[in-house]
């Protein structure tokens, strides 16, 4: 771990290779995720800030502090989280999903029946947008019949600040670049930096925070998920676990779509076929 033994350059603060495991065992155990020793400077430079705010005068006390404090533990993985995202990334599973299964939701829906979807790790929100926009097109009076239906998209992840900044629904015209330009006519309202998703769209999502690895208050079953690029950063079991959690909240003949660098592990993959690019359809048991 010469990273942090031998730094290029002197550090503000005192990080020594024991303080990098504790970090990384105590992100391990409350999230699952990995931190290998490769990771000492961005774990580092992502808590430094926090241990100015704090005011103490090395990472080894901070550790202290996160193993004691559950609000800056919180605050601690927040800043350890990676959310990149955007609008439309790997935008072939909404494709998908509009294909193969959104005719007969949204029918199920005009009959007055329930149709619910689930955002797992939805970052800063630009996921869950992008798929409620791409089932409801750019029609927005036919999309507001949708929505007076049972129509409800959970949308969660484990960091509290952005799961704050996806209900906001504000974006830079940056971020929104890559949103098609008719359904940005429909959904988007303002110019450049101070645009927002529409509310009749915002309000179709329930945002919340939630850890993947703990509890789900959540009751019934989904018709389709998406819990895409967080699973790279777990090991192997934790990938198992909560594939079979997932699994376990499908409707049969629901689809699960997961990030382009993701694979299904072990026995849970006879509870799927897989019918396209990281896109797994739920068969009977
Ligand atoms: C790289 S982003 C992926 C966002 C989006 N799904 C996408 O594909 O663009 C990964 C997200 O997973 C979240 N995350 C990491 N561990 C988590 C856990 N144990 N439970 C819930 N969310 C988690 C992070 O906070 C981050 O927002």
């Amino acid at each position: 771990m010469s990273g942090v033994a031998a730094p290029a350059r002197p550090r503000e603060f005192a990080y020594c290779a024991a303080d990098h495991r504790a970090v990384a065992a105590l992100v391990y155990d409350s999230v699952g995720i990995l931190l290998p020793d490769t990771k000492a400077q961005l774990v580092y430079g992502r808590l430094a800030p926090r241990v100015r705010a704090c005011g103490l005068d090395s990472v080894g006390a901070y550790v202290a502090l996160i193993g004691r404090d559950e609000a800056e533990r919180a605050r601690a993985i927040d800043a350890l989280t990676t959310n990149h995202t955007s609008f439309f990334r790997e935008s072939h599973h909404f494709d998908d999903f509009v294909e193969r299964l959104w005719p007969a939701l949204a029918a199920r829906l005009a009959r007055g029946g329930r149709v619910r979807l689930w955002s797992a790790a939805c970052s800063s929100g630009e996921e869950p947008y992008s798929w409620l926009m791409a089932a409801l097109g750019s029609d927005r009076s036919a999309a507001k019949a949708l929505l007076k239906g049972d129509l409800r998209l959970l949308a969660t992840d484990v960091s509290s600040s952005v799961i704050e900044t996806a209900r906001a629904g504000r974006y830079t015209a940056q971020t929104l670049r890559t949103v098609p330009a008719a359904l940005r006519a429909a959904w988007v309202r303002g110019q450049g930096d101070d645009a927002a998703i529409d509310p009749m769209l915002r309000d179709a999502i329930a945002f919340r925070p939630l850890n993947l690895l703990g509890e789900w208050p959540m009751k019934g079953r989904f018709d389709a998920i998406c819990c895409r690029n967080v699973m790279i950063y777990f090991d192997e079991p934790t990938k198992a676990r909560l594939q079979t959690r997932l699994a376990d909240r499908l409707e049969t003949g629901g689809m699960l779509y997961i990030g382009h660098s993701e694979r299904l592990v072990g026995a849970v993959q006879q509870r799927f076929r897989c019918v396209g690019r990281t896109a797994y359809l739920k068969v009977a048991a």
